[in-house]
C-alpha cells in the first residue's frame, strides 16, 4: 500500500507541475463548461471550485488518492463510534449529537441516541423556563440576562451561531439578552458586570473539562460579584438561582457548586471544538428557540448522511478536503482566508480557526512518526467587505499564495422578517453579493478580468491566479448553517486521514498552561527565583515588578 501511495503522490506532483504552469484565466478560457463541471449542489449549498487551480483530471486523481489512503474505512470507523481519537483512546461522535430521535445508535451497549435526546429534552425545559420568565434570581426577580462563560469550543461555537442566527431570534425569548465572556483577563466580564444587574443575571458555566482556568476564574469573579451584592448569607441560593453548568464532568460541576438540576451534560466522545451541537449550544437555543436549534442539528445531520453515502466525486466534504490537500501539498499554498460576505458570519473565521488549526495543526502521525508533508494551512479571515479595506491588498498584489473560501447567502432581508428599511437593506445585500463575485473573479483572473491592463503601470496590475472556492447558501438559516459547519468538520476529518494525523486531540496546548502556573508564582512573588527561566522572560518579569512597585 505504501508503494501505491508513493506512486500516487508522485503522479499527483507531476500533474501539479503541469497545472501550475497554467493561469486560472487560461483554464477558464480553455473550457467554457468549467463552472458546470466544477460545482456541486447539495440541498441549499452550492460549492463552486471552478476558481481553483485544477482540472477535471485533478479531481479524479484526488478521489483516487483518498481511496488509497483508506478514507472509506476511516469514514466507516468514525460513524461506527470506533476509537478514532487514538491518543486519548476515545471515539469522536459529534455526528451522534444530531441524530434524529428514531435513529438507532448503540455503541459499547449504550443507547447513544437515547442519551443525546434526554439531554436535549433537559435543555428544552431550561430554555422554556427562562423564556417564560419563570427562572428567578435569588431575590425573586425574573432573569433578563444570560452570560455564557467559556473559552475555545465552549465559547466560539455558541458565539458564532448565536450571531449568525440573529435574524431568527425567537419571539418567545421574552427579554432575555445573551452575552459571552471568555478572556482570562476578565475584560469582557468586567464590561458585562457594569451593564447587567446581579438580581437578573444568570451565568452559564460552559466547560467540557470544568477545569479550564480561564473559565473558572471568570466564574469565580461572577460568584464574588453576586455575593457582594446579596451578602454571603445567600451563598447557596446564589449558586442555585444564578448558575447553570454545562460539562462532560458532572462530578466537577457538583464540586464547584452547580445544583444537580442545573447541570447539563455531554460526553467525552464530543471534542470541545465539535461541541456546539450538545448542551454547549444552550446560548444558541436561548437565542433562537429549541425548534430552530433542532433545525441546526437537522442540517448538520443531512451533511453527515451526505458525507457517509454520497459518491466522492459529488461529496462536498471529500471534495473540499481533498482540494485543501491539493493546495497545501501540491501547489504549496499554505494560507486559507475565510471570507463571509454577510456580517452575521463575522465570528465564522475565528470559529474555523479553532476547528481547523487545533484539529490538524499537527506534525506527528498516528503511528508516532513525524509527518513528511505539510499539514493544516494558516487560517484567518474576516467579513469579506471589511477585509477588502484591510488585508485584500496582500491577496491581490502581495507575494504570498493564498486560497480563499468565499461564503455568501443568495437571499437576505426577507420582507416578512424585516422592518421599514427592507428595500434599502436588500439593495445593500446585492452590493455585498456583487463585491463577493467581483473579488473572487479578480483574484482568479487578474489582469485578464480588466480591459487594457497592459497600458497600466506595474503597481496597478493584478497578477491573479489566487484560487478560491465559493459557498453559496440559498439563505443563512439554522438548517443551512448546520450544514455549513458540518461540512467544515468533515472536511477537516478528510484531510486528517490523508495527512495520517489524529484531528481530535490537542496536546500542543497543554504545556503552555503549566508554564503559566509556574510563571504566575513568580509574578505573585511566591517564587522569587528568576534563574530557572530564560533571559527574556526574566527581564520582562523584573520590569513588571518594578512597575508595580513604583
Ligand atoms: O486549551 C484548548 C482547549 O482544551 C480546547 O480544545 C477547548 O475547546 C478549550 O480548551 C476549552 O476547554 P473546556 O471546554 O474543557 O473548558
Amino acid at each position: 500500500m505504501t508503494d501505491a501511495k508513493d506512486r500516487q503522490w508522485d503522479e499527483l506532483l507531476a500533474h501539479g507541475a503541469t497545472v501550475a504552469e497554467q493561469h486560472i484565466a487560461d483554464l477558464f478560457a480553455q473550457d467554457p463548461e468549467r463552472f458546470n463541471k466544477m460545482h456541486r449542489q447539495f440541498g441549499p449549498l452550492l460549492y463552486d471550485f471552478s476558481k481553483q487551480r485544477m482540472t477535471d483530471e485533478t479531481v479524479r486523481m484526488l478521489v483516487d488518492l483518498a481511496e488509497t489512503h483508506g478514507l472509506r474505512d476511516w469514514i466507516s470507523r468514525l460513524f461506527a463510534g470506533d476509537e478514532v481519537n487514538c491518543t486519548e483512546g476515545r471515539a469522536a461522535m459529534h455526528w451522534a449529537l444530531r441524530l434524529p430521535i428514531d435513529a438507532t445508535c448503540n455503541v459499547d451497549g449504550a443507547d447513544v441516541t437515547g442519551q443525546v435526546h434526554e439531554q436535549l429534552a433537559r435543555m428544552e425545559r431550561i430554555v422554556a423556563k427562562i423564556h417564560a420568565g419563570q427562572w428567578r434570581g435569588a431575590t425573586g426577580e425574573v432573569i433578563t440576562d444570560v452570560i455564557n462563560i467559556g473559552v475555545g469550543g465552549s465559547d466560539l461555537g455558541p458565539l458564532m451561531a448565536t450571531e449568525a442566527l440573529s435574524d431568527f431570534t425567537t419571539r418567545t425569548k421574552g427579554k432575555v439578552n445573551i452575552h459571552f465572556a471568555s478572556t482570562i483577563d476578565g475584560s469582557q466580564l468586567s464590561q458585562l458586570l457594569r451593564e447587567t444587574k446581579p438580581q437578573t443575571t444568570l451565568f452559564v458555566i460552559s466547560s467540557k473539562s470544568f477545569t479550564t482556568i480561564d473559565t473558572l476564574t471568570n466564574a469565580a469573579t461572577a460568584v464574588q460579584w453576586l455575593q457582594r451584592s446579596f451578602g454571603r448569607r445567600a451563598s447557596s441560593s446564589i449558586l442555585h438561582c444564578h448558575f447553570i453548568g454545562v460539562s462532560a464532568s458532572p462530578q466537577k460541576m457538583t464540586e464547584w457548586g452547580i445544583a444537580e438540576e442545573n447541570q447539563l451534560g455531554f460526553w467525552g466522545w464530543v471534542g470541545g471544538r465539535y461541541s456546539l451541537w450538545s448542551a454547549i449550544g444552550l446560548p444558541i437555543a436561548l437565542q433562537v428557540g429549541m425548534q430552530s436549534f433542532r433545525q441546526l442539528l437537522a442540517g448538520a445531520h443531512a451533511m453527515d448522511e451526505h458525507f457517509r453515502t454520497a459518491p466522492w466525486k459529488d461529496n462536498l466534504p471529500v471534495l473540499m478536503g481533498m482540494i485543501g490537500v491539493w493546495n497545501t501539498n501540491v501547489l504549496d499554498v499554505n494560507a486559507l482566508s475565510i471570507l463571509p460576505y454577510d456580517g452575521r458570519l463575522k465570528q465564522l473565521p475565528l470559529y474555523l480557526e479553532q476547528l481547523e488549526m487545533e484539529s490538524n495543526g499537527k506534525s506527528v502521525k498516528r503511528d508516532g512518526t513525524p509527518v513528511t508533508r505539510s499539514t493544516c494551512p494558516i487560517i484567518w479571515g474576516d467579513v469579506g467587505p471589511n477585509a477588502q479595506h484591510a488585508f485584500y491588498q496582500l491577496l491581490h498584489q502581495g507575494t504570498e499564495a493564498v486560497t480563499c473560501d468565499f461564503i455568501v447567502p443568495v437571499r437576505r432581508y426577507d420582507e416578512a422578517m424585516h422592518h421599514d428599511a427592507a428595500e434599502e437593506l436588500a439593495a445593500q445585500h446585492q452590493l455585498s453579493l456583487a463585491n463577493c463575485l467581483a473579488q473572487s473573479r479578480l483574484l482568479a483572473l487578474g489582469d485578464a478580468a480588466l480591459k487594457d491592463a497592459e497600458q497600466m503601470p506595474l503597481y496597478q496590475r493584478y497578477r491573479g491566479n489566487q484560487s478560491s472556492s465559493t459557498l453559496l447558501l440559498d439563505e443563512l438559516n439554522p438548517y443551512s448553517l448546520g450544514m455549513l459547519i458540518a461540512l467544515y468538520e468533515h472536511k477537516v476529518f478528510v484531510q486528517s486521514v490523508i495527512w495520517e494525523i489524529n484531528p481530535f486531540d490537542q496536546w500542543g496546548v497543554e504545556m503552555g498552561k503549566k508554564i503559566a502556573m509556574s510563571t504566575l508564582a513568580k509574578i505573585r512573588g511566591e517564587d522569587v527565583s528568576l534563574d530557572d527561566t530564560d533571559a527574556s522572560s526574566a527581564g520582562l518579569l523584573r520590569r513588571i515588578k518594578a512597575e508595580w512597585k513604583s
